[in-house]
């Protein structure tokens, strides 16, 4: 298991997002009402950059086609056809860094 460091803690208020990672491991680190949640950040309809997308309550919508995505669970809330789900990862914090562990 690899560990991507994303951001410290202080970067990422409630309701914001950082994306870490290259390539097949692109993450997102979303807010959500004080709680970190992360998942992959490569959407699984032509691959946008979901941590480019804006974050509304736990849902962040790709910034390319405009698919939504439930950062809690990975799983696409809307869209004009049914898309696979997205991985979600672990996140932890230690001391003041965030991490997400792929
Ligand atoms: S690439 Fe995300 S909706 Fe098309």
């Amino acid at each position: 298991m690899a560990r991507i460091e994303v951001c410290k803690v202080a970067e990422l208020p409630v309701g914001q997002i950082k994306g870490a990672g290259e390539g097949e491991t692109r993450v997102l680190v979303a807010n959500v009402g004080g709680s970190l949640y992360a998942m992959r950040a490569i959407c699984s309809h032509e691959g946008g950059p979901l941590d480019e997308g804006l974050l509304y309550e736990n849902e962040v919508t790709c910034p390319w086609h405009g698919s939504v995505w439930d950062v809690k669970t990975g799983k696409c809330t809307w869209f004009n056809e049914t898309l696979k789900d997205e991985p979600t990862y672990k996140v932890v914090v230690e001391g003041e860094t965030v991490f997400v562990e792929v």
